[in-house]
């Protein structure tokens, strides 16, 4: 087994405090840090046969155990799923929901949508005070918070449709570590410090993450026998036992006692879906490229597609040139107009796919961007998405909304035969509603991922959205989560996505347009600086590896810019060409860990 831990220069000295664990360490998303650029690994894990990368080493190990034991992509990324869901309780997760993007060595695509959904007693005016402006945290923070989870309906539905392994033995080595425990990394026992004013506010959070107040301290062992116990029961019952089991119970119960929302039905009525990935073809550097990626209610694979389409044509030079960094950002704010516009959940609203993806639009798109000069986001609004040789068809819905924040995580896998799968699943913010059910878990605040209030930013991440995408029971709520995949020539080339809000777009177009475009290695691909632009606010957020004189030219063609500690994480595989070696490349600005064999 290859694997390289990670480092983060400040906290070195700290770690070799801690027995047995030699970890890189970083942040919840948002965090304004120094650059480490230097210490960052300059190359990608290199192997033969299999690789997972994911945020911690502990998840892919799980991975990898799997995949030793003859287990395929999909049995490996259930694992991984589990795994993180123990080791990464931030975001991590069995009480939260996600996408999971799945390509089988002979080619065939599926996307596994197993997001959350509003409950059935949920309105659309319930974040919202008497003169109709949100109530602080209702929407983030507490029991109707809480959306009805998808993860567990979405793992299993992954084994069972492509996996080959049972759910209780990829189940084992997250049952493992969550009953025997692991180390506690500098990292974890910082976030829990962060997170401590949250959680302590619900008690079964005080007493399993904060230990009543006493706090976990770097090495110690951390174990989590609820969860272990859910998990057991789980592995045994299948989702069932999540859905309309003993934990169903325990989550309705609770909901009652704490004035949340979701009841036994609710959950006994969750389905995860099988979707169609999106496709697009490109022709770079002489290949044939084609781009796989999530489909609504993600709004990622649709924004990431039709910025792609708008840079055709568009020479790009690298991100020390500020030109280069101009036209994507041009490209993004116009996707993210159209993001806010156009995009919610697909089973309930028309959204204009065809239009947004074709490469007619973009031309119309691309003919509005000045090349020497910042546009302004007040004048750049939503387009007319059209299909080539039809007409633009009426215009955006009205009016729309500020919303997105701060920690989800992604895993890629590429196992021996060449299948893949790439998956972000979230609680949405750090440690979700921070509720923790008595079964061990912890619940996500998705329901902020809605339109809580129609002409006003959203708690978290301050993306404008529609009153498509408003809060109605069943729904699900849009998403900027992006799992994607291209292939080259016919073959497997890179598996990518990420967290961050509404930054995953960037950093995944980023991730892509590194890969594809500009031809740089998988590792360098993840440590190229990244920016990120989305509409509104009409500023510019560039992390630290952008440089001053860069910054300097950017206000100079008319941007106001914004400095962020990092934007997105994320956790990739390339396959070398000429060898079909998979490259793992897991992100250094994160405890980012990529292990293979
Ligand atoms: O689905 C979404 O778009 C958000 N719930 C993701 C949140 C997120 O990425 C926070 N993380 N860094």
């Amino acid at each position: 087994m290859k694997t390289r831990a990670r480092f983060y220069l400040p906290y070195f000295f700290l770690f070799l405090a801690a027995p047995c664990t030699v970890r890189a360490q970083a942040a919840v998303e948002y965090r304004e840090r120094a650059a480490t650029e230097h210490s960052w690994p300059q190359h990608a894990v290199r192997v033969a046969h299999g690789m997972v990368a994911t945020d911690e080493e502990l998840a892919s190990k799980a991975g990898v155990e799997i995949l030793e034991k003859g287990g395929n992509a999909v049995d490996a990324a259930v694992a991984t799923g589990f795994a993180l869901a123990v080791v990464e309780p931030a975001a991590g997760n069995i009480g939260g929901g996600g996408f999971m993007l799945v390509r089988l060595a002979d080619g065939r695509t599926s996307f596994l949508d197993y997001r959350e959904v509003a409950p059935g007693k949920a309105t659309r005016d319930m974040y919202l005070d008497a003169n109709g402006q949100l109530i602080p945290q209702a929407s983030t923070v507490g029991y109707r918070s809480v959306a009805v989870p998808g993860t567990v309906a979405g793992l299993t539905l992954a084994l069972k449709t492509y996996g080959t392994m049972k759910l209780a033995d990829v189940m084992a080595p997250a049952i493992r570590l969550a009953e025997e425990g692991f180390p506690v990394s500098e990292k974890l026992a910082r976030e829990f410090a962060e997170e401590r004013a949250g959680l302590q506010r619900f008690s079964e959070s005080r007493r399993i993450f904060l230990k009543n107040g006493q706090m976990y301290q770097v090495g110690e062992i951390f174990r989590q026998p609820e969860l272990a116990a859910t998990l057991k029961r789980i592995a045994k019952n299948g989702a069932a036992e999540f859905y309309s089991g003993e934990t169903a119970h325990t989550i309705a119960r609770e909901m009652t006692g704490m004035g949340g929302l979701i009841t036994l039905d609710d959950l006994a009525n969750y389905k995860p879906k099988i979707r169609e990935a999106l496709h697009a073809d490109y022709e770079a550097d002489g290949h044939a490229w084609e781009v796989i990626t999530s489909p609504p209610p993600s709004s990622g694979g649709v924004a990431v597609i039709e910025s792609l389409n708008m840079l055709q044509g568009i020479p790009l030079k690298g991100w020390s040139d500020a030109e280069s960094i101009h036209m994507v950002a041009e490209v993004m704010r116009r996707a993210f107009a159209d993001r806010a516009a156009y995009l919610a959940d697909p089973d309930y609203n028309k959204v204009p796919v065809a239009g947004l993806i074709s490469p007619c639009y973009a031309k119309d798109l691309d003919a509005t961007i000045d090349p020497e000069h910042a546009s302004s986001s007040k004048v750049i609004h939503a387009g007319e998405p059209h299909v080539c040789g039809a007409a633009a068809s009426g215009s955006a819905p009205g009016a729309v909304s500020l919303n997105d924040g701060p920690h989800t995580t992604h895993f890629s896998v590429v196992d021996a035969a060449g299948n893949a799968v790439a998956s972000t699943y979230t609680l949405n913010n750090s440690y979700g509603s921070h509720v923790t059910t008595s079964a061990g878990f912890f619940l996500n605040d998705e329901m902020d991922d809605f339109t809580s209030q129609p002409g006003a930013p959203n708690a978290l991440f301050g993306l404008i959205q529609s009153a498509a995408n408003e809060i109605s029971p069943g729904h699900r709520p849009l998403s900027s989560m992006t799992p994607t995949m291209l292939v080259r020539d016919g073959k497997l080339s890179f598996v990518t996505g990420s967290p961050g809000g509404p930054g995953i777009i960037s950093a995944v177009l980023l991730s892509v347009v590194n890969w594809m475009r500009l031809g740089m290695p998988a590792q360098a691909a993840i440590n190229a600086p990244r920016f990120h632009h989305q509409w509104m606010p009409d500023k510019i957020f560039l992390e630290p590896g952008i440089s001053a004189e860069v910054e300097e030219k950017l206000k100079a063609m008319g941007y106001t810019t914004a400095r962020r500690g990092h934007i997105g994480l994320v956790n990739a595989i390339g396959i070398d060409p000429l060898t079909g070696e998979r490259l793992g490349a897991a992100d250094p600005r994160d405890n980012g860990s990529a292990v293979g064999y």
